[in-house]
């Protein structure tokens, strides 16, 4: 038997958001924080294109999708990073600070492959619970020792759609030592509507200790193809750079990138549209008697505690698939409306079962 790392045997495995289908069958997936919507035939007719291309190895500096996000966003290309999904990012930075005995502080409950990249990478996971719902960012400061490197603020929260707010996080990130990298997760960044949320991308600049990760998964509905990307001063987005696996970004995942961000102002309206189902959803289940936090993400979060599970069940009865978090709570994304009210009712009929 070959030897294996040790961490592999109480490493607990990703969990992916499962399908489920009910007994006439229907099916809708409210568990994977997807985009409702089918891809733009602007973004098919590229990746169409691009599949004429498949024979040779994509750009590796993946330098056309480089250039527009630095376009879009008026940074330095230097300052951009770019992964197979942001949870590569996520791991690029893992593998960018670690080493024995380095400290990784995060929300608990948050981004579930947090701490399976924090035990891949060799780092000590250091979670901090959350206050109610959201970060508790003072906490998350008090946490930092000198063998902290990283530091991961989800902005809004997976799963409970939290936010911090802009004054807090300005006196979080001032307490940071400049060498302890703050990572502000903003996968979700696109759903935000509060106004007092800061943009990752306005705080970096001044601020050489922090990286924003974005991901073209959610609102630029790519999760298939897996592209996200770091904004960060250039030693942070250079060390990253250095960590990527060759070729990671496929030509086609690039093509249709950029087709995206060409296709922005309509993709922006799907995220509208989303936001306002977001809406519906929580004021239907707040008027079922539902405790609901407030969420600026694509999804809502009940916390059912013990009874997560058996909520989880009947919801898939229904065929919808919310993604449970046993003993804790349920998560469940905004889908389109047929799928938002099927989940209404399914909601409904549990409270009054
Ligand atoms: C907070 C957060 N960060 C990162 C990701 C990773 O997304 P992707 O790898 O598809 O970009 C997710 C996906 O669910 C997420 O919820």
């Amino acid at each position: 038997m070959p030897r294996f790392r040790a961490i592999l045997d109480t490493m607990p495995p990703y969990k992916a958001g499962k399908a489920v289908v009910s007994a006439d069958g229907r099916s809708y997936k409210l568990s994977s924080n997807e985009s409702p919507y089918e891809p733009l035939p602007s973004v098919i007719e590229a990746i169409s294109k691009a599949a004429s291309q498949i024979h040779l190895y994509p750009d590796p500096a993946a330098t056309g999708l480089t250039n527009a996000l630095a376009e879009r966003y008026g940074v330095p290309p230097e300052h951009v990073a770019l992964g197979a999904g942001s949870v590569t990012v996520a791991q690029q930075l893992f593998e960018t600070v670690s080493e024995p005995g380095a400290e990784v502080v995060y929300a608990w409950r948050s981004f579930e492959a947090y701490p399976l990249l924090a035990d891949l990478a060799g780092a000590t996971s250091v979670r901090v619970p959350l206050l109610g719902e959201t970060h508790h960012l003072e906490a998350m400061a008090d946490a930092i020792t000198p063998r902290t490197r990283m530091v991961f603020v989800c902005n809004p929260n997976n799963p409970t759609g939290t936010v911090v707010h802009a004054a807090e996080l300005e006196a979080f990130l001032d307490r940071v030592p400049e060498d302890v990298l703050v990572v502000l997760d903003e996968a979700y960044r696109e759903y935000v509507r509060d106004a007092d949320v800061t943009d990752g991308l306005t705080v970096y600049r001044d601020r050489p200790n922090v990286a924003v990760l974005r991901t073209f998964s959610k609102a630029y509905g790519l999760a298939g193809l897996r592209v996200g990307y770091l904004i960060a001063n250039e030693p942070v987005a250079a060390a990253v750079r250095k960590t990527i696996v060759p070729f990671a970004v496929n030509h086609i995942a690039q093509t249709a990138a950029i087709a995206s961000l060409a296709a922005e102002e309509e993709l922006l309206e799907r995220v509208d549209s989303v936001v306002k189902e977001r809406t519906r959803v929580r004021e239907a289940l707040i008027a079922q008697g539902w405790t609901v936090p407030i969420t600026e993400a694509n999804f809502v979060w009940l916390r059912l505690e013990e009874r997560t599970t058996e909520f989880a069940d009947a919801c898939a009865a229904e065929g919808v698939a919310v993604r449970p978090f046993a003993g804790e709570g349920a998560r469940v994304s905004i889908g389109s409306p047929e799928a938002n009210d099927t989940f209404l009712a399914a909601a409904a009929a549990f409270r009054n079962a």
